[in-house]
Parts: C-alpha cells; sequence; structure tokens
C-alpha cells in the first residue's frame, strides 16, 4: 500500500448493515450487531495511521420512521456498545463526542452518551464523533435559529456574520472539516450527512457493506486518497 497522505479527519456513512445481513438469511438487526466490530475496527485503523478525527453516521433523523423493533433494537445496541466500549476507548486515548439533537433520545441512550462523553472528555490521541439522531438540514435549521435569536438581543451584529459564525453554531463546532468520506454499500449520495462540513471533502465510494468494511478496505481508502488532488477552486499550478 503506497499511503503518502493521512487525512486528518475522515467521516464515515456505514451503510449496508440490513442487506448484508438479507444476504445471510439474518434479521437485520445481526447486521447492525455485526457493524460494530467493523466500527472497532476502523477506530483501530485511525488510532494505527494517526488520523486525528474519525466521525461515524450511527444513526440519522429519518431513521426513526424505521420499524419499531428496529428502532428500539439500534438504541439497545447503542446503550449496550457504548458501555462496553468505554474502557477500552480510554485506555487508547479516544475522547468521545455524539453530534445530533438530544431531544428525541431516550433516558438510557442519554445516559449513555454523557457517560461517555464525559469520561473520554479529556483525551486527544483520537476524538471520535458519534453522529446520532444527526441530520444536517437539522443543524443548519437549528444554527440560524441560534444566530437570529443572539442577533435580536444584540449579542452579534447582521455586518459580522460571516462563515465562521455559521461554523461554531454546528454540531461539529471546533472540529475541523472532513478531508476523506468515505460511503459503504454502493449508494452514491449524502443521505443530509455533514452538508456544510463536507463543502472540500473528497468522497470515496465503495460496494462492500459496512460489516465487510475491513481494515484492508479503510487502508484502500486512505490510499485512494493519498492520490487526490485538492484543489479549493485554485489551478494546479497555484497549488
Ligand atoms: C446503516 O445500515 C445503519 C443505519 C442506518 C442505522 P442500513 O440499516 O441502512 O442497511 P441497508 O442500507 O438497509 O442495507
Ligand atoms: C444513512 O444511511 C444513515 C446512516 C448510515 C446512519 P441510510 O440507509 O439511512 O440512508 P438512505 O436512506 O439509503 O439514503
Ligand atoms: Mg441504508
Amino acid at each position: 500500500m503506497d499511503i503518502t497522505k493521512i487525512p486528518r479527519h475522515v467521516a464515515i456513512i456505514m451503510d449496508g448493515n440490513g442487506r448484508w445481513a438479507k444476504s445471510q438469511g439474518k434479521p437485520r438487526i445481526e447486521g447492525h450487531y455485526q457493524g460494530v466490530a467493523s466500527v472497532r475496527t476502523a477506530i483501530q485503523v485511525a488510532l494505527d495511521t494517526n488520523i486525528k478525527y474519525l466521525t461515524i453516521y450511527a444513526f440519522s433523523k429519518e431513521n426513526w420512521g424505521r420499524p419499531k423493533d428496529e428502532v428500539d433494537g439500534l438504541m439497545e445496541l447503542f446503550c449496550k456498545t457504548i458501555a462496553l466500549e468505554i474502557p477500552n476507548l480510554y485506555e487508547q486515548g479516544v475522547c468521545v463526542r455524539f453530534l445530533g439533537s438530544r431531544k428525541e433520545l431516550n433516558p438510557e441512550v442519554l445516559e449513555s452518551i454523557a457517560l461517555s462523553e464525559r469520561e473520554t472528555q479529556n483525551n486527544n490521541r483520537l476524538f471520535l464523533n458519534v453522529a446520532l439522531n444527526y441530520s444536517g438540514r437539522a443543524e443548519l435549521t437549528e444554527a440560524v435559529k441560534q444566530i437570529v435569536a443572539d442577533t435580536e438581543k444584540g449579542l452579534v451584529k447582521l455586518s459580522e456574520i460571516d462563515e465562521n459564525t455559521v461554523s461554531s453554531h454546528l454540531y461539529t463546532h471546533g472540529i475541523p472539516d472532513p478531508d476523506l468520506l468515505i460511503r459503504t454499500s454502493g449508494e452514491y449520495r449524502i443521505s443530509n450527512f455533514l452538508l456544510w462540513q463536507s463543502a472540500y471533502s473528497e468522497f470515496y465510494f465503495t460496494e462492500k457493506y459496512w460489516p465487510d468494511f475491513t481494515k484492508e478496505e479503510f487502508l484502500k481508502a486512505l490510499e485512494h486518497y493519498s492520490t487526490r488532488k485538492r484543489r479549493y477552486g485554485l489551478t494546479d499550478e497555484q497549488k
């Protein structure tokens, strides 16, 4: 493998758990359980390659519309996984943060989130962001509301509002934009993930379902990223 350039921030749309399960003749929830193993692997790769920020899309706001048993199963899986993984994440120097609205989450999930964030808050080897009950449009809408409220209170002037103002009102405040955005399962869309933040991200798509996204697959994505030439609107000669 020829990985010459490591992205500072990798974001992943972990898709295909359901289809993976179906291909094995198993219920969808089995795919989600198997997906946790891939999350563990991805975290390990990030640690080994010195990626500083890893953001994973675990549950979208739209995912509430799925059958109740799947949603309930996922919430239970989140609680169990967080409880089980905190000691290891802590040991490895991982700082965990959740991105998304907290409003609709049940008390058990809220408690797990709070605990994991509290326990790992002083770590800084890897920043792991878990997008849970996340929607890029909702995030931007909330930001607009907060900025308007601040303007009405006289805390900020209209003429002072710039891109940094918007960024600082997002769930991701303080986190650099993703350099590389990976989506598994052969779908070529963003599904309401990091709409603002991915303005200049490099995209990588793979046909692999998330449970089949191994260390080798992650390294392959990193190798692709190494070959990308980022121009940010400029010419090759300028970069
Ligand atoms: C991604 O896998 C995980 C979540 C959205 C929670 P899916 O559950 O979307 O799997 P597919 O896309 O139906 O195969
Ligand atoms: C995106 O996957 C959300 C997560 C991976 C958590 P979905 O499976 O919900 O996206 P669509 O419905 O295929 O766009
Ligand atoms: Mg899906």
